[in-house]
């Protein structure tokens, strides 16, 4: 911090001078650069199913290696979670590996915990493959990053699994002591606004709203004014990748309707594919078979990035996404920050 103390100054105002300065050379989201860009402006590392680690081991259905609480200390900014209901099938399934799952259920089915805490838990599909506990605890992880970090903002990506309703979900974020830094929106994003005037990095974090929460089914901002509607603002590319993948696709998949949103979550990791008949059975690459195909490379996420620009132009991919980000050697943070057009 830099203070410019002069006798001839009045001692409050050479206070205020050294506030003013310490403002202008405090990094945002690790950068000086990234203060005055606006939230949409500007790249996150971000992790798919960033809850989905082992233990257990020995499933199919993991996503990352690192905890939650490493994967922000080692740089990632967004965070996709799931959220489901134990002892309840995935209600947006209807694929054979959740018919399969459930096959092995160990729980029996029902309406799961009342407690509004107890039945929000982060789940893959289904809790009977991996349950990593409730939401609220990842939540308090969240915030403990965010008291020790005030000048990081965080995202977080949620997919509704089990159709919770927003008031369902309110608990989780109030009881974690995350809400009090959930950002919040003045109007909702239109046409005419050409989307939602984001504020820039420094502007969230004086208003100390560091963290942005989307979910992808029918939020309802009337009841519950930080869960946005990720349809609203954010745009997905295509997921569903089968490996081998000879180059990702950059084309808006979601919302099909092909309206572009504020921001753009770049998905850039793949799924083995087994058939059986005329299902299919997707599951996430291990860590080694993404090692081995280079997938988590700078090459690999250059040319995906350039892929974009034909898509996107000049435009800001906002959510990098990887599955076992650590896999790579950083390659996912110096994406970013080339997107950024900030030092390594
Ligand atoms: C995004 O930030 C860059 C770098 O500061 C700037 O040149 C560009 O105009 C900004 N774009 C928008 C849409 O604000
Ligand atoms: C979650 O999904 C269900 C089912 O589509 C929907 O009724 C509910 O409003 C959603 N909740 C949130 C918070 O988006």
């Amino acid at each position: 911090m830099r203070c410019l103390h002069s006798v001839a100054v009045p001692l409050l105002l050479a206070a205020r001078i050294c506030l003013a300065q310490s403002q202008d050379v405090q990094p945002c989201n690790g950068h000086v650069e990234l203060c005055s860009r606006a939230y949409s402006n500007v790249s996150y590392a971000c992790t798919h199913n960033a809850y989905s680690y082992p233990p257990p081991n020995d499933v199919f259905v993991v996503n990352q290696r690192r905890p939650i609480k490493q994967q922000l200390e080692d740089g990632v900014r967004a965070l996709m979670l799931d959220v489901v209901r134990p002892g309840v099938s995935s209600t947006k399934g209807g694929n054979l590996l959740d018919t399969i799952i459930s096959w092995f259920s160990k729980k029996p089915s029902g309406d799961g915990a009342a407690d509004p805490l107890d039945s929000v838990h982060l789940c893959h599909g289904s809790c009977d493959y991996i349950d990593k506990g409730k939401l609220v605890d990842a939540l308090v992880v969240i915030r403990e990053f965010l008291d020790a970090n005030p000048r990081e903002v965080v995202t977080l990506i949620v997919e509704n699994v089990s159709g919770f309703s927003a008031q369902d979900l309110r608990p989780s974020f109030e009881a974690a002591g995350a809400s009090k830094y959930a950002f919040v929106p003045e109007f909702s994003p239109s046409p005419a606004q050409n989307g939602y005037p984001w504020p820039t990095l420094s502007q969230m974090i004086d208003k100390n709203q560091r963290l942005v929460v989307f979910i992808d089914d029918k939020a309802d901002p009337s009841q519950v004014p930080y869960i946005l509607p990720e349809w609203g603002y954010v745009v997905e590319i295509p997921y569903a990748n089968i490996a081998p993948v000879a180059a990702f696709p950059c084309n808006q998949d979601r919302p099909k309707d092909g309206i572009p949103r504020d921001l753009i979550v770049m998905n850039h990791f793949a799924y083995n594919r087994v058939s059986i008949g005329k299902e299919n059975i997707d599951t996430p690459l291990s860590a080694g078979q993404i090692k081995s195909a280079g997938y988590n490379s700078v090459d690999s996420l250059a040319a995906h990035v350039n892929t974009c620009r034909a898509t996107w132009g000049d435009r800001v991919l906002n959510f990098v996404t990887l599955d076992y980000y650590d896999v790579g050697d950083g390659a996912i943070f110096k994406i970013v920050d080339q997107i950024n057009g900030v030092a390594t």
